[in-house]
């Protein structure tokens, strides 16, 4: 397992309407703040919650994310947001080549200038990437990992921004279905391979995701060289997202947060 805290990040997609989004976090601000002594916590709701959020929570550790932003600075580009807006608004971190984006028509090139984009104002990019089942099943994966990923990591050639990848088989999102410890092994030994022969001098901080609870969490973590978790449906209840986090700490420090 990982020394450093565990990389936790909450993917709300189009489920929590603002004042929801904000009375989850004021009702579990406590625990929440708790939780950051052993985790780095990072909430991606939608994008008109980002601020509000981001007020409440900015005497906190837990960081902001967006889900998406545009490709472009500025322009006459009707219903986009801007990296820099993403900033003006307190978002640290932003989301981008989730599978549910790619599936609306974003390409490995777009998704690289949106890396651009973020970098340039400060904000780190999660890169998402990750096979289908049809890719899966022909034995794809790996070439599908480099060709997702090489337009993008041309940008991180010279910035302090960390590499932060999420690795999120589409066969796995939504599905109840999570990868396998030694599939998830291969995967991530992939994507270091990926970094280092495409000049990167920073290794990569991967996350995993895709159908997230509490024992997948806490077998991963145990068994691979994982950092953290990017959860969707499971992060949707403070509950459920709870049990994940604690289940990544090992005994010793829940009890230490215990007392
Ligand atoms: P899931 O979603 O945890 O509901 O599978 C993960 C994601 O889409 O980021």
């Amino acid at each position: 397992m990982s020394p450093k805290k565990p990389l936790i990040i909450a993917n709300w997609k189009l489920e929590k309407p603002l004042n929801q989004a904000l009375s989850w976090v004021k009702d579990h601000k406590k625990e929440l703040v708790i939780l950051t002594q052993k985790s780095t916590l990072i909430m991606c709701p939608d994008l008109c919650s980002i601020y509000p959020l981001h007020k409440n929570l900015n005497d906190t550790s837990i960081a902001l994310g967006a889900q998406n932003c545009s490709e472009h600075a500025h322009g006459p580009f009707t219903g986009q947001i801007s990296a820099q807006s993403l900033k003006d608004a307190g978002a640290r971190y932003c989301l981008i080549g989730h599978a549910e984006v790619r599936a609306c028509g974003d390409t490995d090139e777009a998704i690289a200038r949106k890396a651009a984009q973020l970098i340039e104002q400060g904000i780190t990019p999660i890169v998402c990437v990750g096979e289908n089942a049809q890719e899966r099943d022909s034995g794809a994966t790996k070439s599908i990992l480099e060709k997702q990923l090489a337009p993008t990591l041309v940008h991180y050639m010279s910035t302090p921004i960390p590499l932060i990848i999420a690795y999120e088989p589409v066969w796995a999102i939504g599905t109840g279905k999570a990868v396998s410890s030694s599939e998830l092994e291969q995967a991530l030994q992939h994507i270091y391979t990926t970094c280092s022969h495409a000049g990167m001098t920073q290794k990569p901080v991967i996350l995993y995701g895709g159908s997230v609870n509490e024992e997948v969490a806490r077998e991963l973590l145990q068994t691979t060289k994982i950092d953290g978790f990017l959860i969707g449906r499971a992060s949707l209840d403070f509950q459920k997202f709870k049990k994940i986090v604690l289940s990544t700490l090992g005994e010793l420090s829940i009890l230490e947060l215990n007392s």
